[in-house]
């Protein structure tokens, strides 16, 4: 029994239960209410998951309160600010920081791996010219699958680093070759000799026809976006991904699972939803408007990009990008960019709206993101495939610490049942 326990009482029996509390490094514990069915006959009825850790994690650690966001314990503004990417990524899978060897290690494999088979390019050829990147990336993940199946191991650690590896090194050829068909333009291989994010911008920017020059300013932001979505605790797709990895899924199809769940506007799909919320208010004039009608309650508009789940103040993430921002706007000659005017006067007005302080909602990372992809030359929708990227470390890395976790069982929620009382079967001519 550990040190900390609460007590539970069914005022109708009047029987009391003792529950161990679970503690962790950070943040509150949680009640070990696993045998809750056992000794009372009730489930536990949490519908968001609000107040339900799904399980103990040594990954990342967040403090909405205070708007803290930890990788393995390194603060997200050390690691924006001095990190890569694979380095974070690096740190995610293997809980450390990378020596120099390790780093050149970890690099070799990724590019190893970064060739797709070549027949999984025609898979593209089934997808009509405008088929959202997502509904292609989601799919065609799922597809690698077919790829790597009989060869996995998913008990054997060996054959999961190789299973991560394989799936941080694919992602941007997949997206890149996504994005090439949406705009019709011939897929561009992977260049090795390149860094993570400068092989993604010229598997997305550049063309037979003439000689592409990666971007330093591009390069790094794009590093710096990816590092900030790399892994965000148990969110909805991390979530999906684990519940679709607990019955063994597949890892490749799991990780495809994750992606669908990202797509959705309430999710990962919050950054396209912005720039598209930006375009419908237009101009500056119309703000208030807009803040009037994601205030009624009869009004299905909400502020995109604004709260979050967990920050109920800043999202440390959407400070950092706050900054990039308006440094790669300023670097590409956009800083008079009318949407980003926009965005900073929703924003200082949102901030100081009674509506918006009572509920503790700020930007979140999604709102000031979408307006570096565009300043980047990225079509709006093709920004979740982005963040899918970025997050995909994430992913793996927690599909794999479940894997090796003893605690963890197939994912089967119960449920309260609403619908209608036993009855009998009457034949069609008698209803
Ligand atoms: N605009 C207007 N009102 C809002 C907004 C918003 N963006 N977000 C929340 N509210 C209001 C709700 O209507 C609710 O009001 P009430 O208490 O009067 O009923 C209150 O704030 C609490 O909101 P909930 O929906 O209960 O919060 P929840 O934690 O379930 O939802 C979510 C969080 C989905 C992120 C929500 O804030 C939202 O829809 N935001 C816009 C979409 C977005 O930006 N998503 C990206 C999230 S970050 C990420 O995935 C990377």
């Amino acid at each position: 029994m550990s040190k900390h326990t609460v007590t539970v009482t069914d005022n109708t029996s009047g029987k009391s239960v003792e529950f161990p509390v679970k503690e962790g490094t950070h943040g509150p514990g949680a009640i070990d209410i696993k045998s809750v069915y056992k000794e009372f006959g009730y489930f536990t009825y949490d519908p968001g998951f609000t107040s339900t850790a799904s399980c103990r994690s040594d990954i990342t650690f967040i403090d909405g309160d205070e708007g803290v966001l930890l990788y393995r314990g390194y603060p997200i503004e050390q690691l924006a600010e001095h990190s890569t990417f694979l380095e974070v990524s690096h740190l995610l899978l293997y809980g450390e920081l990378p020596t120099a060897d390790e780093l050149d290690a970890f690099t070799a494999s990724i590019t190893k791996h970064t060739m797709v088979n070549e027949s999984l390019k025609d898979f593209f050829d089934g997808f009509h010219y405008n088929a959202h990147p997502m509904a292609m990336l989601t799919a065609v993940v799922s597809s690698l699958s077919a790829f790597y199946h009989d060869s996995i191991d998913i008990n054997d650690p060996e054959s999961r680093e190789l299973c991560a590896h394989r799936i941080i090194a694919k992602m941007p050829t997949i997206a890149g070759a996504a994005f090439k068909h949406f705009v019709g333009e011939p897929f561009v291989y992977p260049k090795n000799r390149l860094s993570y994010s400068g092989n993604l911008l010229n598997m997305l920017f550049s063309r037979p026809t003439e000689d592409y020059e990666i971007n330093p300013v591009a390069e790094k932001a794009l590093d710096q976006l990816l590092i900030l979505h790399a892994d965000h605790e148990q969110n909805a797709s991390t979530s999906t991904v684990r519940l679709a990895g607990s019955t063994g899924t597949n890892p490749f199809a799991a990780i495809a699972s994750g992606c669908a769940a990202l797509w959705g506007p309430a999710h990962g799909g919050a950054n396209e939803a912005v720039l598209r919320m930006l375009e419908e208010i237009g101009d500056v004039r119309n703000v208030a408007h807009y803040i009037d009608k994601a205030k009624d309650k009869d009004d299905p508009f909400r502020l995109m990009g604004f709260g979050h789940r967990v920050y109920k103040n800043y999202d440390p993430r959407a400070t950092i990008i706050r900054k990039t921002c308006h440094e790669v706007l300023h670097a590409m000659n956009m800083a008079d960019d009318p949407q980003l005017e926009l965005a900073i006067k929703l924003e200082e007005i949102a901030l100081q709206d009674d509506y918006f302080v009572e509920r503790k909602l700020y930007p979140n990372v999604d709102f000031y993101s979408g307006l570096i992809y565009k300043a980047l030359g990225i079509p709006t929708q093709f920004f979740t495939v982005m963040f899918a990227l970025g997050r995909t470390p994430g992913w793996i890395a927690q599909w794999a610490e479940m894997t090796e976790d003893g605690e963890q069982r197939i994912g089967r929620p119960r449920q309260i049942y609403t619908g209608a009382a036993r009855r009998d079967y009457v034949p069609v001519v008698k209803r």
